[in-house]
């Protein structure tokens, strides 16, 4: 039985029955300061029962509740306070940690249902945006989230690999492409012409024509403008491969919205067959007016279909392709009113599933408090980020700890690693600021500390020798100092649980580095390596920090190397 149960169990006997167990557990409150215990249950909810004061409600629980299973019970106020028994709970907890290892706080909510997760998704001829760097790892560790709890989760990257900007793109290669540039440096050179079509066009609106006019044609299979996007969509693919390798992501599906285009016949023909499309000025549109949502725009004057249409496709494929319990979307939060819309046309179509949807929006990054944007040419660029943050990562363990084996895989590690975390940490909706500096510091809340402090216990179970670390004779910890470790560690599952339930990552990486500050804080007090009865004990603790810690960081997709 799990500790607050216990708690909402003695409380339950203590009423005599005169509340249930599904009437306290909601109730059990953890106090702010470990002054007031490990639990409290506000006794004042009793007071129109009982007709008393809550004080006395307070005192006369404590005296029916058997003092032996906990450290102490006690009335403070109308509140009951509860001290758990340090020694068993600690170790039970720590034989937990140790028997189950990585396993541990695995649990089923998913009963292996299937949930395709859209993420990351750039666009094909366009360097990778630190937006869809966050996409990329709230999507990954969403996916490691999801599969630690049971579901199965299908990562698909949904590439931008269609619509009217490859008009453009065609267009502006057709007036100014130079092949030899572009096998050179595919990424920025196609950016380059488009940034530039982007410049004349202001001009010469007649651009813009022909650029509807090439994308018409792709549409429509025509060769020439088939082979042009095809090379542009290879070169850039391998290019953002490179990045996922460095991120160490990689994906189930890189269906992109190419993928879709033999696919959109039949959902406009749905459309039609159940009534929504109407003709608006030539275009085809679905009225959304009773979700209070802008049409859906279906099909252009001249046909060509949109962004929303190739996503209908795919949310209908992706149901008859994983009939999924769940469907994600890891997309910015600008992109909200597209996915009410994508919804709502779903519902429109009869489709129950489609509440099986959900969007999971975040916040934009920002340097020095401005926006970033790939058409006014302001980007910072992904590579050159973990490039960077590798670099700097370096030039602290050369100072640190030169002597270091493997330092370049640990580098890497800890650069990349800082990036991930950074961005993890941060609540999805945020928005916030990228300083690479603050990113990589060792201190402070950063991945590298939490690393670190992962590292330092490795280092004490090195140090302990010749330990026979399957055989501890875990004993338990009853002072102050460890508890505050053991309550973080016992702690895991439930953050697990709820990461999952918010689609938030952050609630982990807040999670590690509470952790890591509870241990270093017991660490800079306890001679972990003392010989008495309780040493085996504290070993124990300094492998389940280690275990969790790891663990932890790797729903994150962050690695944790033994040494740093
Ligand atoms: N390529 C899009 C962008 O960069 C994101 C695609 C998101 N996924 C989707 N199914 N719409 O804005």
């Amino acid at each position: 039985m799990d500790q607050k149960n216990l708690v909402a169990q003695a409380i339950v006997t203590a009423t005599d029955g005169t509340l249930s167990l599904e009437q306290v557990l909601p109730k059990i409150e953890v106090p702010k300061s470990y002054d007031l215990g490990d639990y409290a249950f506000p006794a004042f909810i009793l007071a129109k029962s009982y007709h008393k004061a809550p004080q006395m409600i307070a005192q006369e629980l404590v005296e029916k509740i058997p003092q032996e299973d906990f450290d102490k019970v006690q009335a403070v106020g109308p509140y009951v306070n509860f001290f758990l028994a340090k020694q068993s709970f600690s170790q039970t907890i720590l034989q937990d940690i140790l028997g189950q290892q990585a396993e541990y706080g695995a649990q089923d909510l998913g009963h292996a249902g299937n949930v395709p997760i859209d993420m990351s998704s750039p666009n094909i001829a366009k360097p990778m945006s630190m937006g869809h760097l966050r996409s990329t790892v709230i999507g990954n560790s969403l996916a490691e989230l999801l599969k630690k709890v049971n579901y199965n989760p299908i990562k698909i990257n949904h590439l931008g690999d269609w619509g009217t900007q490859f008009g453009k793109l065609i267009e502006a290669y057709k007036l100014w492409g130079n092949e030899e540039e572009v096998r050179q440096d595919p990424i920025n050179t196609l950016l380059k012409y488009y940034v530039h079509f982007h410049e004349v066009d202001q001009e010469q609106p007649e651009l813009d024509d022909e650029a509807r006019a090439w994308f018409k044609k792709l549409e429509d299979g025509d060769q020439e403008a088939h082979s042009l996007w095809k090379w542009f969509r290879d070169e850039s693919l391998k290019f953002f491969k490179g990045i996922y390798q460095e991120l160490g992501i990689d994906f189930d599906s890189y269906n992109g919205e190419s993928f879709y285009n033999d696919k959109m016949d039949e959902i406009v023909e749905l459309l039609e067959e159940k009534g929504l499309l109407k003709e608006s000025r030539g275009a085809e549109i679905v009225d959304l007016e009773k979700y209070n949502l802008n049409p859906a725009l279906i099909k252009k004057t001249d046909g060509t279909t949109l962004y929303i249409t190739r996503d209908l496709a795919a949310a209908l494929y992706r149901f008859r392709t994983y009939d999924f319990t769940q469907s994600l979307y890891v997309v910015g939060n600008e992109q909200t009113n597209h996915f009410k819309q994508l919804k709502a046309v779903l519902k429109e179509m009869g489709y129950d599933w489609s509440d099986q949807i959900h969007h999971i929006p975040f916040g934009l990054i920002t340097a020095g408090g401005k926006k970033l944007s790939t058409r006014r040419g302001n980007i910072i660029l992904l590579e050159d980020v973990l490039n960077d943050a590798v670099a700097l990562a370096e030039k602290q363990i050369a100072e640190k700890n030169p002597d270091l084996p493997n330092k370049e895989q640990v580098a890497h590690d800890v650069g990349v690693g800082a990036v991930i975390f950074h961005d993890l940490k941060n609540e999805r909706l945020n928005n916030f600021d990228f300083n690479l500096e603050e990113v990589v510091r060792f201190e402070g809340e950063t991945g590298p500390y939490v690393q670190y402090t992962h590292a330092r216990a490795m280092s004490i179970l090195r140090k302990a020798g010749d330990i026979d670390r399957d055989n501890l004779n875990i004993v338990g910890l009853n002072d102050e100092g460890s508890w505050e470790v053991v309550r973080q560690l016992a702690n895991f599952p439930a953050m697990i649980k709820r990461a999952v339930e918010e689609y938030e990552p952050s609630v982990i990486a807040k999670y590690a580095i509470r952790l890591a500050k509870s241990f270093n804080k017991y660490y800079a007090h306890t001679k972990v390596l003392t010989d008495d009865e309780q040493k085996d004990s504290r070993l124990a603790m300094v492998a389940s920090v280690a275990v969790v810690l790891k663990e932890a960081l790797r729903l994150l997709g962050v690695n944790a190397p033994d040494e740093m």
